[in-house]
């Protein structure tokens, strides 16, 4: 049986859509609604995954921004003050005129780890965020 579709209407940026669509377009997807909801199942699936990190991890945050989102810079900074016990380092790359490249590495337990790329992830500005963690003695032993 056809699951009921729903129609929903989203604004997005320009070339943000250009973007998508060249991408959709090599991909050889039918139509834009499929990749879009190709997408929306990857960002699920992604966020499920996320909800299971728990444990000793050490983790990887790599986040891309604007840097002249206003406060962005010194929200990113409070974060990772708030949860300097859990920071190991962090490397902060100038990407281009408008873009900065960051990553994180922490170590500590999954949960706050995930917790931090949350944070990171619902602030204004922040383009990209991906968090990959490894668990010390299990993962490679
Ligand atoms: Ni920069």
């Amino acid at each position: 049986m056809d699951k009921q579709l729903v129609r929903t209407c989203v604004s997005l940026p320009n070339d943000l859509l250009d973007r998508f669509d060249e991408i959709i377009s090599e991909r050889g997807y039918s139509s834009r609604s499929e990749a879009i909801r190709d997408a929306i199942r990857n960002y699920i699936v992604n966020y499920k995954w996320m909800t299971e990190v728990e444990g000793e991890r050490i983790g990887i945050i790599s986040l891309v921004y604007e840097h002249d989102q206003r406060g962005l810079t010194d929200d990113l900074t409070e974060i990772q003050h708030i949860h300097m016990g859990l920071i190991t380092s962090s490397v902060h790359i100038h990407l281009d005129h408008d873009n900065c490249l960051e990553i994180i590495m922490l170590h500590g337990e999954g949960k706050s780890i995930k917790e931090v790329a949350e944070m990171v992830m619902a602030l204004k500005g922040v383009k990209y965020v991906k968090l990959n963690t490894i668990s010390p003695g299990k993962d490679f032993s």
